[in-house]
């Protein structure tokens, strides 16, 4: 038996577009109506964890109404054919509940909560409906916050995520504005010999290095049209 290619997807916010979640830096994105420094940072936690808190559940609230759209489903379909990685800068779980069962968050887990005490990587308490309150205490008392990475917070997995990258045969970026480091330097840890492609409708406007395939289409069609030219394996 042939061993599988592998395949790493690495997805941002234009993976969900489709599925109606704003996008951040868009016209109209979330970075247009909030301000980060107001709800994305430890300091915005000291400051108003209220104000943190409700966003986080707005967010919550929007993703649990949403549903994985065809680009998600096209992910995950793709284990029938390929070792597949998704490594997501999303912090839904729209990947999981399409059905990809290797999906590593960068910047956290929405659906999740930690402590805002010292000991945040302790434990992670899953969240079951769409709402946070400041009363809801981890183990050790300290209210529970979102298991989100904020600015200025370190993003525990990127080693993890590099590595696997840099052994992947196929490497497919979808929606990401690459504005955000680390989590955008790892377009860099593809290895020359791979195949590079980028799906995003914005895409030469980014900053794509030598050697990627830029599919200027949405998520789900850009996937579609790959899907096609790989006929052979479909
Ligand atoms: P951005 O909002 O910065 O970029 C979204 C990208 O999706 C843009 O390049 C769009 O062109 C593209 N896009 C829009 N519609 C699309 C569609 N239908 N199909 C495919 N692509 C589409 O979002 P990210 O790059 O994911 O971090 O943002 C990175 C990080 O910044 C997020 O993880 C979040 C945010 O602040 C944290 O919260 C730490």
């Amino acid at each position: 038996m042939t061993q599988k290619q592998k395949l790493v997807i690495f997805s941002g916010a234009g993976m969900c577009a489709e599925s109606g979640i704003s996008t951040f830096r868009d016209t109209g994105g979330l970075w247009e109506k909030f301000k980060v420094e107001d709800v994305a940072t430890p300091q915005a936690w000291t400051a108003d964890p209220e104000k943190v808190q409700h966003f986080y559940n707005q967010r919550r609230k929007q993703i649990l109404d949403a549903s994985p759209n065809s680009a998600h489903l096209q992910t995950a379909e793709f284990e029938k054919y390929y070792e597949t990685t998704v490594i997501t800068q999303n912090v839904d779980d729209l990947h999981e509940r399409a059905g990809s069962s290797q999906v590593l968050h960068l910047h956290g887990n929405i659906r999740q909560a930690k402590s805002s005490g010292p000991n945040q990587e302790r434990k992670l308490y899953p969240i079951e409906g769409w709402e946070l309150s400041l009363t809801d205490t981890c183990d050790e008392g300290f209210p529970l916050r979102p298991n989100v990475v904020w600015f200025g917070e370190e993003v525990p997995m990127l080693e993890t995520a590099a590595k696997i990258i840099s052994k992947t045969d196929i490497f497919i970026v979808i929606g990401t504005s690459l504005n955000v480091y680390p989590a955008a330097g790892l377009i860099h840890a593809a290895k020359n010999d791979s195949k590079k492609i980028i799906i995003d409708p914005h895409a030469n406007e980014l900053n794509a290095p030598a050697g990627f395939e830029v599919l200027k289409m949405g998520a789900g069609e850009g996937l579609k049209y790959w899907r096609k030219k790989m006929e052979n394996l479909f």
